[in-house]
């Protein structure tokens, strides 16, 4: 690609990425932009980064897209994120097959609006053959409600005498969880700068490498992709026990 940053050199490559994309409506109060003219050039680097994780061969990539504490922003400003993201899924459809990524969600997806809803499941059917990249949309998605829900179906399984009480251990608890397809992410990005977990993927990041850089997400585009990837390469991960 001409004008493009090529791929460095990466010595290892994360199977999983998971991303807090942060920063919309900042990017857009520095521009005298309403807030969702921010979430808008969000999805210029949603597709930029989907486009270089496939590229670089991260296998998942798992974008928190909105939160259920995300229903609680003004009326209008949910209702765009919800157009933008049926829009987005639409449009996409071409880019990811052209791309071989295979479109995946989780969360509360019945908590969505209909529409939203309905382009979601003839997205993911039709990008379901593909082999490359899945891209999975954290939507309607609380940690701490998915741990919830995981409780309870375990307690379902033991009322219906599938499980014993005494099997259940933390296998047992992650093939209960939405994410329960996947292997936890080993780097999480978070940009605009905040030090926190935001109730993403609460289980799942227990031993995952955190990056956080200030830059704000619709300026996150492929080349501060390339340096979270470099810095990851860097990392030496112990899972709690010393390095050889
Ligand atoms: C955080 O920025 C971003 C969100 C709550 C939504 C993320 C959504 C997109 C990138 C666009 C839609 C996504 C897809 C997959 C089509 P913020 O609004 O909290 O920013 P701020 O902290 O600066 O106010």
């Amino acid at each position: 690609m001409t004008g493009q940053p090529s791929a460095p050199r990466l010595t290892k490559v994360p199977q999983h990425v998971a991303v807090i994309m942060d920063g919309n409506g900042r990017w857009a109060r520095e521009r005298n932009m309403m807030r969702v003219q921010g979430h808008r050039a969000g999805v210029d680097s949603v597709r930029e980064i989907v486009r270089t994780a496939g590229e670089v061969g991260v296998k998942y990539l798992t974008l928190y897209a909105f939160s259920v504490e995300n229903w609680s922003r003004p009326k209008t400003e949910v209702s765009t994120l919800m157009k933008l993201l049926a829009k987005f899924l639409k449009d996409e459809v071409p880019e990811l097959n052209r791309n071989n990524v295979r479109l995946q969600a989780i969360g509360r997806i019945t908590d969505l609006p209909k529409a939203a809803q309905d382009q979601l499941h003839d997205s993911i059917e039709a990008t379901s053959k593909n082999t490359g990249l899945t891209l999975i949309l954290a939507l309607s998605y609380s940690g701490r409600v998915e741990i919830i829900e995981a409780v309870q179906s375990i307690i379902r399984e033991v009322k219906l005498g599938h499980l014993d009480t005494a099997q259940i251990d933390a296998d047992v608890f992650k093939h209960h969880l939405y994410t329960r397809y996947y292997p936890d992410p080993d780097l999480l990005i978070r940009t605009s700068g905040e030090m926190r977990l935001s109730n993403f993927l609460l289980w799942q990041l227990s031993y995952t490498e955190i990056y956080v850089t200030s830059t704000l997400w619709p300026d996150f585009r492929r080349e501060e992709f390339f340096r979270a990837l470099e810095d990851y390469a860097k990392r030496q991960r112990r899972f709690g026990a010393v390095s050889s």
